[in-house]
């Protein structure tokens, strides 16, 4: 038996890289998964995002753990598609124990000559986008039995870091947003935590 064994878990930007990582150890213990990820670039972004085949390597390595996946090209920046994604895998999976608020962008850009677009959409994924996989479990966890949600911020929620302005204060806001969630959940029996990864590099 799994640690997880019976739970379902969904992670954001699961399609590679930490996100895939998070989800197929989640599959390992026994859970169920719901897999979102945007599978498309931004603008602003100066490296490609992940793609829909990255999305079906990742569906592939958890149902060959034999677990069930119900997976989604969603964007976190959209509540009302994160909502409808967070549902269908619900009604697919029967339940919601774990969030793993993962997906996540970063690139350098100085601060006295970043972009506004370039700033919002840091902002946007990084930090409300957090907040959105969070208010979108919220109903499904809710119910008594209780569960976790952990929100990937980084090191640089706590250092300074040359050109990373808007993703320093994404970061950090997100350990706020942890903070105010671990109280306002707490009576639901929901723990919240932040993880702080230093770097990080695919193999
Ligand atoms: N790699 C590092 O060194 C490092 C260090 C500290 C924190 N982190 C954080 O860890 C998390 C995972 O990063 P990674 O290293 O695996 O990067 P990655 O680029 O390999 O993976 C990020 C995933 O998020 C997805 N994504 C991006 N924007 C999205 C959106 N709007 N909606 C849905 N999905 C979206 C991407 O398609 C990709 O699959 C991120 O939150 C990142 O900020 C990474």
């Amino acid at each position: 038996m799994g640690l997880l064994e019976g739970k379902v878990a969904i992670v954001s930007g699961a399609a590679r890289g930490q996100g895939r990582a998070h989800a197929l150890r989640l599959a390992r213990e026994g859970a169920d998964i719901i897999a979102i990820d945007i599978c498309a670039d931004i603008d602003t972004v100066d490296y490609p995002l992940a793609t829909p085949e990255d999305l079906d390597d990742t569906v592939a390595q958890v149902e060959l753990l034999g677990r069930r996946v119900a997976a989604s090209e969603t964007d976190v920046r959209d509540a009302t598609a994160v909502a409808a994604a967070i549902d269908t895998g619900v009604a697919k999976l029967g339940r919601l124990d774990i969030v793993v608020a993962n997906a996540g962008i970063a690139m350098y850009d100085a601060a006295d000559t970043m972009s506004a677009q370039s700033w919002r959409d840091m902002i946007d994924t990084n930090l409300t986008g957090v907040w959105i996989v969070c208010r979108g479990a919220m109903p499904h966890i809710e119910d008594g039995r209780g569960g976790a949600m952990v929100l990937i911020s980084s090191v640089a929620a706590h250092v300074g870091m040359l050109h990373l302005s808007h993703y320093s204060a994404a970061k950090a806001g997100v350990v706020g947003l942890m903070r105010a969630l671990a109280v306002e959940l707490a009576p639901h029996a929901i723990r919240v935590n932040t993880i702080h990864p230093t770097s990080v590099t695919q193999r």
